[in-house]
C-alpha cells in the first residue's frame, strides 16, 4: 500500500527529465549583446566593455545604460588625471597648452557625466544620450588640438578613442531605449 504512490513518480520522471533537457532556458532580462552593439562603431569595443562588467549577463537595457555611464566615467576621469599629468610634466610651451586645453574640456567631461547618471537615474534615456554627445564633443575637441604637430601620444590617443567609443555605446544603449 504505501509504495503505491511511489510508482507515478518513477513514471513521471523520465519526462521531465528529457524537458530539462529539451525546453530552452528563457532569457529572462539579458540582452542580446551582438545585436545592440551591432548599431555602434566598434561592435568588438562595444561588446567587450559591457561584457568586461559582471552584471551586464543579467542586465535590461536599464540596467546597461548604467553599467555604459559607470565605464564612460571611469575613462574620463582616467584621461582628466592623465592630461593633467602631461601638461604638469612638459616643457613644450606648445603641447602644454594643448595639455591644459583637454584638461578643461575633460573637467567638464566629468560634470556632464555626473548629469548623465542623473538622468539615468531619473529614467530620462533621452536626456543621457544628449550628455553623451556632449562628453564626445569635448573628448573630440581635445584631439582636435593635435590634427597639426607635434603629434598627440600614444598613451593620450587610445585614451581619447576608449572615451569616444564608450559615448557611442552610451548613445546606442540611449537610442534603443528611447526609440
Ligand atoms: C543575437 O542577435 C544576433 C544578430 O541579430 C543573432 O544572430 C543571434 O542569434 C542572437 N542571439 C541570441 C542568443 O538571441
Ligand atoms: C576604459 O575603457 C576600456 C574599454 O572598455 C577598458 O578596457 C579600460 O580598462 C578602461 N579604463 C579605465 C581607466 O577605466
Ligand atoms: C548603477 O551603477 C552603479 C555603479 O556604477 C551602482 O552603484 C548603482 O547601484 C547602479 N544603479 C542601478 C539602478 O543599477
Amino acid at each position: 500500500m504505501g509504495n503505491i504512490p511511489a510508482l507515478p513518480i518513477i513514471l513521471i520522471l523520465p519526462f521531465l527529465y528529457a524537458a530539462a533537457l529539451t525546453v530552452p532556458v528563457p532569457k529572462v532580462s539579458g540582452e542580446n549583446l551582438t545585436e545592440l552593439c551591432s548599431r555602434a562603431v566598434d561592435p568588438t569595443f562595444c561588446v567587450e566593455s559591457l561584457e568586461s562588467d559582471p552584471r551586464t549577463a543579467a542586465s535590461d537595457l536599464r540596467g546597461l545604460a548604467n553599467i555604459s555611464v559607470g565605464l564612460a566615467t571611469s575613462n574620463v576621469t582616467a584621461a582628466r588625471r592623465l592630461v593633467e599629468r602631461l601638461a604638469e610634466q612638459e616643457a613644450d610651451p606648445v603641447l602644454r597648452g594643448r595639455y591644459e586645453q583637454c584638461s578643461g574640456l575633460y573637467r567638464e567631461a566629468v560634470k556632464e557625466l555626473k548629469k548623465a547618471e542623473r538622468s539615468v537615474g531619473k529614467g530620462d534615456f533621452g536626456g543621457m544620450g544628449e550628455w553623451a554627445s556632449m562628453v564626445l564633443e569635448k573628448s573630440e575637441d581635445c584631439s582636435d588640438e593635435f590634427t597639426v604637430p607635434p603629434e598627440e601620444p600614444a598613451q593620450l590617443k587610445e585614451s581619447n578613442r576608449n572615451v569616444q567609443h564608450l559615448c557611442n555605446v552610451m548613445y546606442v544603449i540611449a537610442v534603443a531605449i528611447v526609440g
